[in-house]
């Protein structure tokens, strides 16, 4: 696989970070998946403004223009060969050379800048979009500012494994009684015909999927309610489904062992993947 380091399209046994990098010693740095279809970014417009807004939000300058970055990933889909996959991009606050608490100068110290593909045939057409995940719940006990989109994966990536554990799929987070959002991904459910996710705020990642869905679902006359939900709420829901750039919209039809629904992915759910999906293609 060729990755990009710096300015650099390297095989990836070449591409090299310091130790001294701040993303690894304080996980100070964003990130941003972008999803390919068919050779094609999907909502890159969505994700470049994103990461544009996480470093500013860390006074972090951004090294590369967005239409600079769009040529990256237009050459590592190239240089690859990925029809259907994704594209993992990392900017950190660079190797100041020692470490210390305190920001460096950027003057001195120029950000780290990685990324690279990750090929999924078929993605698309998963056949766990047709049966559905079951997800648990778990405390939300990540930080405060979950908007900015930071390398710090560490707590979802225990609620992964605790959900793997129960033999579950994912665990959707809850903080003083409501949802957040999933490990990975923003949380829905659906009740009466009306889909209610989470309102913006510090809370939770403000998803690009998200985004784009609730558009086409206004776009489709579908009733949505921004506003946080309750667990309990969930356990009475029609359905409840996921949506990221990763898994776009994704049934859900267990929370807590507790099937949500019928059981099987819900109408809404379904209808709501095919439009994305030919939407964005
Ligand atoms: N995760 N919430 C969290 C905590 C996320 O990590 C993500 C994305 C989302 C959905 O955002 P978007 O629709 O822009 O992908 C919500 C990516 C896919 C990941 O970490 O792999």
């Amino acid at each position: 696989r060729i990755v990009y380091v710096n300015g650099h399209y390297l095989p990836e046994a070449e591409a090299t970070v310091s130790v001294f990098d701040r993303g690894f010693l304080m996980a100070d740095g964003v990130y941003e998946v972008t999803s390919v279809l068919d050779g094609k970014l999907l909502d890159f417009p969505g994700h470049a403004l994103r990461l544009e807004r996480s470093l500013a939000e860390l006074d972090m300058a951004s090294p590369v223009t967005p239409d600079e970055l769009l040529a990256i990933f237009r050459e590592l889909v190239a240089q690859n060969g990925v029809t259907d996959g994704m594209i993992y991009l990392q900017i950190t606050r660079g190797n100041p050379g020692d470490r210390d608490f305190a920001f460096p100068d950027p003057a001195s110290t120029p950000s780290t800048i990685v990324a690279f593909t990750q090929s999924k045939p078929g993605l698309a057409d998963s056949p766990v979009a047709k049966s559905g995940i079951k997800v648990i719940s778990i405390d939300d006990i990540r930080w405060g500012r979950r908007d900015i989109k930071t390398v710090q994966l560490l707590y979802p990536s225990m609620g992964k494994m605790m959900a793997k554990k129960a033999g579950a799929d994912d665990a959707w987070m809850v903080q003083d009684g409501f949802v957040t959002e999933g490990t990975s991904n923003n949380a829905y459910i659906v009740k009466g015909g009306r889909i209610i996710t989470r309102h913006l705020g510090h809370e939770i990642l403000h998803g690009i999927t998200r985004a784009a869905v609730l558009r086409f679902a206004a776009e489709a006359q579908m009733v949505v309610e921004e506003r946080a939900f309750t667990l309990a709420e969930a356990s009475q829901a029609d359905e409840a489904f996921i949506t990221s750039a990763s898994a776009f919209v994704m049934p859900v039809v267990a929370i807590d062992g507790a099937t949500v629904g019928s059981g099987t992915p819900g109408p809404v759910a379904t209808r709501l993947r095919e439009i994305y999906l030919e939407e964005s293609r």
